[in-house]
């Protein structure tokens, strides 16, 4: 039986070793989580990296088999590879040149990228390992763009989907890199090529002709005479789970606890994983100015803010969370009182049990990233609100925005903005929540994950019957 293999640098769940025991925990991140509720049909297989380095051919085994039980295909990686392909080229060159951090002091190490081409031709190998004919196979995020080439130079006729997670940037930073070519020839390996908005599209489609002789009819590009379609796909989240969640035994005892310990003001919920396009330290900065100008919210408001561990032995992320601690502590230091505290800030991943019961308590959420291809959390906020009532505060910036336009909806950079949308949103009356609340919950509803694979298998079918037709 055909089956979808899906590749990803990222497999839904991780491993850590405790007492020389490999432990198995679930991945944070939009791609893992979202997908991770769906992937298990059928003869489905994800291909992918546990999160550790594990050298021992002896625990390798180990790993693959607790693995397989899940249908998931471990592709190990040495600490280089770890340091160059995924800490170096993914996440010090593409992740900030596709966030639109560009300095003129980036590097572009040749080594980083030799790494990059070794490990995108490893996840290959792993790939045609398993893969047969009839198979669909998709391929996930910036970490892998070479990986669609790679393949379709070994199966030519086999069905190819890649998806980017992540922002496209306009090509006037995207022709920064000198590996420009090479990236986006590997893209173009794919039948059909995903993004979260129309923009990244428009980006794409903008880098492709201008950078490679490569004609564009709409969104219909010509590849070597094989017809490969780019398009928009917003992604959704599991919206049942999230719906269901908060009526839970479990989740309503957490809600009750929280709504006791902050019974005497309004709750505002902020959750990301630790990075600069996030937006963190400037959303902190919106919450001071709030304090500080408006006194009369101090004791009335506090910020719940987790911050989930991320990518910290790369050096802008390390730096970050110095940053963070340094800002909340000031703020706390500067306005707490004897029995309130501004800010209740963790560095930490919480269990979806807990995220849930504050999603569904807090008043307003806050999500102000500079960038964000999509942001899945402002979509679990909406679903979670059973009620209809609640405020999501939301970046213009994030792919969330194009789509959630009953959000207050912000520019992160402006601390004025902001501040004046957490007053807007803590006075909202709740006929007016609720209008906007209904609205963005069926929306996420409607245009859940189910829906959001469906249409892209779809659309990837549609198009192996063009090239076909084509013949
Ligand atoms: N998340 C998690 N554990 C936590 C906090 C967050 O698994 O303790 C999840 C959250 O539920 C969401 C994902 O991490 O599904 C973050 O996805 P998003 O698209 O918002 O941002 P990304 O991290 O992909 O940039
Ligand atoms: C974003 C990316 C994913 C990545 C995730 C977590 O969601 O789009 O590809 O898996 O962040 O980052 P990490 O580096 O820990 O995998």
């Amino acid at each position: 039986m055909a089956k979808t293999i899906i590749v990803s640098n990222r497999l839904p769940v991780k491993i850590s070793k405790t007492d020389n025991e490999y432990m198995l925990s679930t991945s944070e991140g939009g791609l893992a989580t979202g997908l991770g509720s769906i992937y298990k049909q059928g003869d489905n297989k994800w291909i992918g990296w546990p999160g550790i380095e594990i050298d021992e051919k002896e625990d390798q085994d180990n790993v693959s088999a607790q693995l397989a039980k899940l249908s998931l295909e471990p592709v190990f990686l040495n600490q280089e590879e770890i340091n160059q392909y995924y800490e170096g080229f993914s996440n010090d060159v593409l992740w900030p040149v596709f966030h639109y951090y560009v300095s003129t002091y980036s590097v572009y190490k040749q080594s980083n990228w030799d790494y990059y081409q070794a490990v995108n031709k490893k996840f290959a190998e792993a790939v045609l390992k398993i893969a047969e004919p009839g198979d669909v196979i998709w391929i996930h995020d910036y970490q892998l763009l070479l990986l669609p080439a790679l393949i379709r130079k070994e199966l030519p006729d086999v069905s190819i989907g890649f998806f980017q997670h992540i922002p496209f940037p306009s090509n006037e930073l995207f022709r920064l890199i000198p590996w420009r070519k090479e990236l986006l020839e590997g893209m173009l390996g794919a039948d059909l090529i995903g993004f979260h908005t129309f923009d990244d599209v428009r980006h794409f489609l903008g880098a492709v002709t201008r950078v490679l002789p490569v004609n564009a009819s709409a969104n219909v590009l010509t590849v070597d005479e094989r017809l490969v379609v780019a398009e928009s796909f917003p992604m959704g989240i599991d919206n049942e789970k999230y719906a269901s969640l908060p009526l839970q035994k479990g989740v309503l005892e957490q809600k009750a606890l929280i709504k006791e310990t902050f019974k005497n003001s309004k709750l505002i919920l902020s959750i990301d994983r630790l990075d600069y396009s996030k937006g963190i330290l400037q959303r902190l900065q919106a919450f001071e100015q709030l304090l500080q100008q408006h006194p009369e919210y101090c004791e009335k408001v506090t910020l719940y803010m987790i911050v989930v561990p991320s990518r910290d032995s790369v050096p802008q992320y390390a730096h970050l969370r110095e940053e963070i601690d340094k800002r909340v502590g000031n703020i706390n230091a500067l306005y707490r009182k004897m029995d309130w505290t501004p800010i209740h800030y963790y560095y930490r991943s919480f269990p979806i049990e807990m995220l849930s019961a504050l999603y569904s308590s807090a008043d307003v959420c806050l999500v102000t990233p500079l960038r964000d291809g999509m942001n899945l959390v402002s979509k679990e906020y909406v679903a979670s609100r059973v009620n209809d009532d609640g405020v999501l505060i939301l970046s213009e910036m994030a792919g969330a925005s194009k789509e959630l336009i009953d959000a207050v909806i912000v520019n992160p950079n402006n601390s004025g903005e902001v501040c004046n949308a957490i007053i807007e949103a803590i006075n909202m009356p709740l006929d007016e929540q609720k209008r906007r609340m209904k609205q963005m919950r069926q929306l996420v509803s409607k245009f859940n994950i189910t829906h959001w694979v469906k249409v892209f298998m779809d659309k990837l079918k549609e198009v192996k019957q063009m090239q076909r037709s084509m013949q």
